[in-house]
């Protein structure tokens, strides 16, 4: 099995409790099946997932999570083969995006157009040793 590593972020659509409620039961009830595992950042200006898994399952789910109207501009960041997982024990994990990630206003003015491959997986990587 090759052990693949897929990154996006986008700007949900109608964020509330309920409706991130229903996508973590989405995942968290498709992803064992898949043997996916990640973490997703999660504000009401925006998402940050990582996914890790299978190749074919990941490209799949992805592309499922690209047509899903529960957000928009869904733009991806990174998409490797990799090693070993960062989420090994989280179906997915969440997290309320905090702000020493990025205020609103960085995330407005596009901060995650030029972040690099490397810092963003520092961040999944800081949340996993958090916990
Ligand atoms: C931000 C976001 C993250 C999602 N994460 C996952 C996920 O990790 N795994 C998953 O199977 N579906 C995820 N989904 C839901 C999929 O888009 C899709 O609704 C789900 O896989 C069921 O698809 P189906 O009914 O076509 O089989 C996510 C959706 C959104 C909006």
């Amino acid at each position: 099995m090759q052990l693949y590593r897929l990154i996006y972020y986008s700007q949900p659509f109608g964020y509330d409790q309920p409706m991130l409620n229903g996508i973590l039961v989405d995942a968290r009830n498709y992803n064992p099946t898949n043997n996916i595992t990640g973490a997703l950042i999660c504000r009401e200006d925006i998402f940050l997932q990582l996914l890790e898994g299978p190749k074919e399952k990941i490209l799949l789910t992805y592309s499922k999570i690209l047509s899903d109207d529960r957000h928009l501009n869904v733009k991806l960041l990174v998409e490797t083969a990799c090693e070993s997982r960062i989420f090994p024990d989280w179906d997915m994990k969440d997290d309320p995006a905090k702000s020493w990630f990025w205020n609103r206003e960085q995330i407005k003015s596009g901060i995650l157009e030029t972040i690099s491959e490397k810092e963003v997986i520092n961040i999944f990587e800081k949340i996993a040793q958090s916990h």
